[in-house]
């Protein structure tokens, strides 16, 4: 089946620009047939089922479509991404991006690949010199003001700031080069257990925005090609810290 003619039949969740579609779910539960099949013992936490309990320390992240209102409007990037964490910690990323057709994937220790090339990220060493991405959660609250205020500030300040609708893609592009630095407030698991594990193979940083250690269950990062980590901390972590709740 091509991507143009995969079912867009819409509905929305917690906003009018909160999307789900019938392919979000029927991806969803073919992955997941596939995992239980294979991994029986292993859990699972799925953006549009939730968890799928178990005792194993494996559990599989799946987001079956990241970029939703991407694909319902046919605008690209959007991405099937799926991690395997042990303990939390990602051991495997896997990003299929599309339309473009560029597999992404990443094992702990073993690098980050797209198409079986390895990839790696920028030696940009300024912001000045950079271009950023950022994303937007879909709850309009003061963690949303706070990252408008971002998106200002480093957009004067780099080569400019894209906001292109797909968070695992936004890490696939700071992984192999196409980006220096991508940070986003309001994420889920699902959104970027793959695709910060394809940052860190590929040579780059990630942590939260405050710049205490990442961990899958924090909702802000930010990641980028590791010379620059401290420069957009210097921003980061004074929007971050200003507002509460949002780890
Ligand atoms: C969204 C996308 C978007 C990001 C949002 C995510 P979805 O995922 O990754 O780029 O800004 O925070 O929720 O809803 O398309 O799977
Ligand atoms: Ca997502
Ligand atoms: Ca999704």
């Amino acid at each position: 089946m091509q991507v143009q003619d995969l079912d867009r039949e819409v509905s929305t969740k917690s906003s009018i620009a909160d999307l789900v579609t019938t392919t979000d779910k029927n991806a969803e539960r073919i992955i997941k047939e596939d995992i239980l099949t294979n991994f029986p013992d292993h859990g699972i936490l799925a953006e549009e089922s939730g968890v799928t309990a178990s005792d194993s320390p494996y559990q599989w992240l799946i987001d079956p479509l990241d970029g939703t209102t991407n694909f319902v409007h046919g605008l690209a990037p959007f991405c099937v991404s799926i991690a395997l964490t042990n303990n939390n910690k990602p051991l495997l990323g896997v990003v299929s991006e599309l339309p473009a057709g560029n597999l992404f994937w990443a094992v702990r220790d073993e690098g980050a690949y797209c198409n079986g090339e390895p990839i790696h990220v920028t030696i940009t060493k300024t912001i000045a010199d950079a271009l950023l991405i950022t994303g937007f959660a879909y709850e309009h609250d003061a963690k949303w003001e706070t990252n408008m205020n971002l998106f200002k500030e480093f957009t004067h300040v780099s080569h400019g700031v894209r906001r292109l609708g797909s968070a695992a893609a936004d890490l696939c592009y700071v992984a192999c080069g196409k980006a220096d630095g991508f940070w986003e407030i309001g994420l889920h698991p699902w959104d970027s257990a793959a695709g910060i594990l394809l940052v860190k193979e590929a040579g780059g940083k990630v942590s939260r925005m405050d710049g205490k250690a990442f961990s899958i269950h924090d909702k802000q990062l930010l990641a980028t090609n590791g010379h620059l980590h401290q420069e957009m901390l210097e921003k980061t972590a004074p929007a971050i810290t200003s507002i509460a709740g949002s780890d």
